[in-house]
């Protein structure tokens, strides 16, 4: 089974070279491998508790966007959309504000730093702080919990975060009697670097210390290099590889060979200013090709639109069917289900017009089963079971279940059924989403009315 691996960046700065050692190559190398089903977003709606700049949102939306592209990500392998193209989040956020517990969203890291800020200079607690930034955990569990991911690479001052979507799912799971949600871990890379800056502090915007990745071009990236801090020693002089964040950087990007090599010519005492030369040739160029792209992608945001259109549209393939059982377990139902609940007379169909189990043995001897329609239509297949009660224990948590077990995965082709966590069953494949779409009305009907029945 693949584990699914989502990430969101907010689209609020420009990316520098410590976005790229510390989140970007990182996450597209752990898209390329086959055990990983990636889901990557732009976290706009993020970015608007952060900054009411419209223009640089709208410009760090795209300059993101071209940069993880250039960067490698294959938009065919990996699911790569914008928050704000997926309805289903906001909608998501508000079912789970609606089970979060205020005094959790107290505790977190940065609302609690706000309210400690004001509080020193004598403000009232929540002087200036927006609903926005108090409800950011819970937007940010909806980004994670929509999509069922395992695992969600995020630095250290997010581990929070992911604690609260962990608390959020389960809560809900809890409540609405079952397991509706994947419980996510976060995914904390040991082995990537963090980059030291200019000034040797961790590189980030709010030091001032950044290397841009592409802007500029190669001309500010040389700029940018010579301005990292060394101690006085002159060429000649015996330089410390391990006090530099020359070096640091240095082997974020190089290999085992290069770095020993660059380790000796600072201990033989390389002067400083050829020591950067030496650093800018060794970024320049694993940067100069991605830059081209970028560049590219850049100067043709309609290549991108339409990237993140199909990305979209891939991810609402499997929010969409989430949702939809999500309303129908919070009681968000059609006008006509509910009379169907309500054992009116339509509840109970007439006999020879019921949806059916049919039970069978498959080649390898193991225990299956199928549901058919009332109309006699293949609405799903289980897994083979080994033992024929585990089979029939199914049909029954099935029957007790009704339309709230439709929790479904949607697959290339076909929707696979989960119960806590593990698949259960799949629908036969379907030509496409409005194929896909009519399996699911069909498949919760017949289980309302199985469970009616019950
Ligand atoms: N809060 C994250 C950050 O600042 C960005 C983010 C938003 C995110 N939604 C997410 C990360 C969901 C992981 C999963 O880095």
């Amino acid at each position: 089974m693949q584990t699914r691996v989502l990430t969101g960046i907010t689209t609020t700065g420009t990316p520098h070279l410590g976005n790229y050692v510390g989140a970007i190559r990182p996450a597209v190398e752990a898209s390329r491998r086959d055990d990983v089903d990636a889901f990557y977003f732009m976290a706009d709606y993020h970015a608007l508790i952060k900054s009411d700049d419209a223009a640089r949102i709208e410009r760090s939306r795209l300059e993101i966007a071209a940069t993880w592209l250039a960067a490698g990500l294959d938009p065919a392998r990996v699911t790569f959309y914008r928050q704000s193209d997926i309805p289903e989040i906001p909608e998501l956020t508000w079912f789970l504000t609606c089970v979060a517990s205020k005094g959790m969203l107290n505790r977190a890291h940065a609302y609690k730093a706000a309210v400690d800020r004001n509080v020193e200079t004598g403000e009232d607690a929540d002087a200036g702080i927006t609903a926005g930034l108090y409800m950011y955990p819970v937007l940010m569990a909806a980004d994670i919990l929509a999509f069922d991911a395992h695992k969600v690479p995020v630095g250290r001052d997010q581990i929070q975060h992911i604690e609260m979507a962990r608390d959020l799912g389960q809560r809900f799971n809890h409540i609405h009697g079952r397991e509706f949600f994947v419980l996510p871990e976060a995914l904390i890379e040991e082995q990537v670097a963090t980059l030291p800056g200019l000034d040797g502090r961790k590189m980030s915007k709010s030091y001032d210390n950044t290397i841009p990745l592409f802007e500029g071009g190669k001309k500010q990236l040389r700029e940018t290099i010579m301005r990292i801090v060394t101690d006085s020693r002159l060429p000649g002089e015996a330089k410390d590889p391990d006090n530099s964040p020359l070096f640091t950087i240095f082997r974020a990007f190089a290999s085992e060979i290069e770095t020993a090599a660059f380790r000796q010519a600072l201990l033989d005492g390389i002067g400083w200013g050829e020591a950067k030369q030496v650093l800018y040739e060794r970024i320049e160029s694993d940067v100069a090709p991605m830059r081209e792209r970028y560049e590219a992608f850049m100067a043709d945001p309609a290549a991108i639109e339409a990237i993140l259109q199909q990305g979209a549209q891939k991810a609402r393939a499997i929010a969409t069917p989430k949702i939809a059982a999500l309303r129908d377990a919070l009681g968000l139902r059609s006008a006509t289900s509910v009379a169907t609940t309500a054992s009116s007379p339509k509840a109970t169909p007439k006999q020879g017009k019921m949806p059916r189990f049919a039970s069978f043995r498959d080649a390898d001897g193991n225990f299956r089963f199928r549901l058919f329609s009332a109309d006699g239509e293949e609405l799903l297949l289980s897994m083979p079971f080994a033992d024929p009660k585990a089979a029939g224990a199914l049909q029954k948590r099935l029957k007790t279940l009704g339309a709230a077990a439709a929790v479904l995965q949607v697959e290339a082709s076909g929707m696979t059924l989960a119960l806590d966590g593990e698949p259960v069953a799949s629908t036969p494949d379907y030509r496409d989403d409005s194929a896909r779409n009519d399996a699911l009305a069909q498949l919760r009907e017949a289980l309302d009315q199985l469970a009616a029945q019950e």
